[in-house]
């Protein structure tokens, strides 16, 4: 059952069965296959993230001394991104995001990696929501409001959770605090992955 954890927020515990995370895991080993994980760096300090980051579908966010962007090729191979798997377009259909997702970014958390709290603001359009699955290893999420200085509460997703966060929720801050590195045997290496599926360019006319 979904929870609603704020206007626009919803999270859904065991959205994927242990069978569903497998084949989609198997899915996104296919897409690593072809496009493999590069490591962003921040626009401006040129400081290198401490995820790994890959993508598939049209268009993939990248991150370097360029600044943060959706580009339609990969930054190191120059290879277009590979397709978006079924299930992720199954996935995104079911939960009711409208017209098709244009861009799943894929994250690597080894033991040790987090995110800074930041919105999701480099895309076009904010009318689709954004739609985020983890796999693997419990990640301790924060997320806040739609200001820097909103209070923030935190809550684990674990393997097969999903979050869903559109309408007056779209813009809110959100990070990775921590993995609790071991508490998932799905990612054979270890650590979490994170798929982050996005619309980019504006909703087609209805
Ligand atoms: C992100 O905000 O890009 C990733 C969030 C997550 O890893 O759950
Ligand atoms: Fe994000």
């Amino acid at each position: 059952m979904a929870l609603a954890a704020a206007d626009g927020v919803s999270i859904h515990p065991n959205y994927l069965t242990g069978e569903a995370q497998a084949a989609l895991l198997a899915d996104i080993e296919a897409v690593i296959a072809a496009a493999p994980f590069f490591r962003p760096t921040m626009p401006r300090t040129g400081a290198p993230f401490s995820v790994e980051m890959t993508n598939c579908g049209p268009l993939g966010w990248v991150a370097d001394k360029n600044g943060y962007r959706y580009q339609a090729h990969h930054p190191e191979t120059g290879a277009p991104w590979p397709a978006m798997p079924e299930r992720l377009r199954a996935l995104w259909r079911d939960l009711g995001a409208p017209a098709e997702p244009e861009a799943c970014l894929v994250n690597r958390y080894p033991e040790g990696a987090k995110m800074g709290l930041h919105q999701d603001r480099d895309e076009e359009t904010f009318d689709a929501p954004v739609v985020s699955v983890s796999l693997g290893d419990t990640a301790v999420f924060r997320m806040g409001g739609t200001t820097r200085r909103a209070p923030t509460r935190s809550v684990r997703l674990a393997s097969g959770d999903v979050v869903v966060f559109g309408g007056p929720s779209r813009l809110i801050y959100h990070g990775i605090d921590r993995i609790l590195t071991g508490s998932s045997r799905l990612v054979p290496e270890g650590g979490r992955i994170n798929l982050t599926l996005r619309r980019v360019t504006p909703l087609p006319a209805a």
